[in-house]
C-alpha cells in the first residue's frame, strides 16, 4: 500500500505533528497513527471529499475519539485552519494530480510546514501512465516534473525522485521528497 509506504518513509517520530493530504479511505492516516502512539504527536488529514472524510473517520474512530487524529474536510489550496510552521511531516499519495492550482497548494503546504520539515509523496507512476494511455485518467496531470518544478519554485529544497520497491510485496513505486528550509 502506497499510503503506508508514504507514512513509513516519512520517518514520523512520536512527538511529530503530521499532515496527510488527500487521505481517501484513510489507510495512510491509520499507518501514521502507529508512529505517534505513546508520544505527544498528532495526525491531521485534509481531504475535500465528504465521503472520504466519513470513510476514513470510521477507520480510525478510536484515534479520533482519543484526539490523536483530526480529519478535516478542506482543500489543500486553502489550509487557513492551520497556523504557519505547524507540521514536522507532510505526506500524500496519488493526489497532487488532482489539485486544480498546484502552485497555490504547494505554497500552502510550505507555509504550514516547520523549517527542516520533510514532505513525502508516493505514487505508482508507470501504472498511472498506463491508465492515462488507455483513457482511464481523464482528469488530473501526473507529470512529476511539473510537481517538482512547483516545489522548487516555491522554495522547497532537496527535491528528489527515487524509484523504489515495497519490501513486502516487491511492487515498484516512485517516491518524491522535498524539504522546507
Ligand atoms: C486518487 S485518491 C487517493 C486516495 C489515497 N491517498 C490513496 O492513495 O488511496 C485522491 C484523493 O485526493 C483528494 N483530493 C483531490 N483533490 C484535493 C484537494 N484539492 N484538496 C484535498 N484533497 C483532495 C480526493 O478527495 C481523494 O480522496
Amino acid at each position: 500500500m502506497l499510503e503506508r509506504e508514504a507514512a513509513r518513509l516519512s520517518e514520523i517520530q512520536p512527538d511529530h505533528h503530521v499532515l496527510e493530504v488527500g487521505f481517501g479511505p484513510g489507510l495512510g492516516i491509520e499507518a501514521a497513527c502507529q508512529y505517534v502512539k505513546g508520544g505527544q504527536g498528532k495526525i491531521y488529514g485534509v481531504d475535500f471529499s465528504e465521503e472520504m472524510v466519513t470513510m476514513a473517520t470510521k477507520l480510525v474512530r478510536q484515534d479520533v475519539n482519543d484526539r490523536k487524529v483530526k480529519l478535516i474536510l478542506g482543500d489543500v489550496a486553502d489550509l487557513s485552519f492551520f497556523e504557519s510552521n505547524k507540521f514536522d511531516r507532510v505526506f500524500h499519495c496519488n493526489t497532487y494530480y488532482f489539485w486544480p492550482d498546484l502552485d497555490k497548494a504547494v505554497r500552502e503546504l510550505h507555509r504550514v510546514m516547520k523549517t527542516d520539515a520533510i514532505m513525502v509523496t508516493t505514487m505508482n507512476y508507470e501504472r498511472s501512465i498506463r491508465m492515462r494511455d488507455i483513457g482511464l485518467f481523464r482528469y488530473g496531470d501526473i507529470d512529476q516534473r511539473r510537481y517538482m518544478n512547483a516545489l522548487e519554485a516555491c522554495g522547497f529544497r532537496d527535491v528528489s525522485l527515487e524509484k523504489t520497491k515495497n519490501k513486502e510485496s516487491g511492487a515498484a513505486y516512485d517516491v518524491m521528497y522535498a524539504k522546507k528550509v
